[in-house]
């Protein structure tokens, strides 16, 4: 733990005269220089980790703020009832949103095929919930959540199913 933190001290000094180098370049080089072809991402965290801490945690945000229960005491709305609260689920849908940018990553995607389209899927139902949220339209919040799950559905039946029965048993508690 103590080496670990004295270790990262060499890399954040490194950090941060790259950035105080990239501050004094000139405006017109920082405007031409392109993100290069083979820039690199860190993909550190595993899909599982992915998954398990940035994707499902905003997703179940956004699901249990959609809806409607109906018990003996009658019938309760999940949604959001203050600007605030809705504020606070479009953000959830906005970590939806780029968790589909975060699979789509060289070094996270599977392939460029079925997977991409999933991600892309998986922004494009996000983008639905934040303007839904913005809009404080419960019945197309309520839609885009549906879409949200079919979206992770289909691509853990692609590409794990043992995940699809063990997320179904979750989902059904
Ligand atoms: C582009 C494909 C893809 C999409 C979209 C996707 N997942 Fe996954 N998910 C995976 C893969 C692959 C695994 C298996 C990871 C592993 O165990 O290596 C996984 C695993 C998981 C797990 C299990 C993590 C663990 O602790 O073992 C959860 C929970 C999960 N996904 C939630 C979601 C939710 C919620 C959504 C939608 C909001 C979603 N996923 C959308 C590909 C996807």
């Amino acid at each position: 733990m103590q080496l670990n933190t004295l270790r990262t001290i060499p890399a954040l000094l490194a950090i941060t005269s790259l950035g105080f180098l990239a501050a004094c370049s000139s405006p017109e080089e920082t405007a031409s220089t392109a993100p290069s072809e083979d820039a690199t991402y860190n993909t550190s965290l595993n899909m599982q980790e992915v998954m398990a801490m940035v994707l499902e945690p905003a997703s179940d945000i956004l699901w249990d703020s959609g809806g409607w229960v109906t018990d003996a005491s009658g019938t309760e709305e999940l949604f959001p009832s203050t600007d605030e609260g809705w504020a606070y689920v479009r953000a959830q849908a906005a970590v939806v949103v780029e968790s589909g940018n975060i699979l789509a990553l060289p070094g996270r995607a599977e392939d460029n095929d079925a997977w991409m389209i999933y991600s892309e899927g998986l922004s494009q139902a996000g983008i639905m919930a934040m303007q839904a949220a913005e809009a404080q339209n419960k019945e197309d919040f309520f839609q885009a959540g549906a879409q949200l799950y079919s979206v992770c559905t289909a691509c853990h039946q692609a590409y794990n199913p043992d995940i699809l029965n063990r997320f179904d048993e979750e989902q059904a508690d």
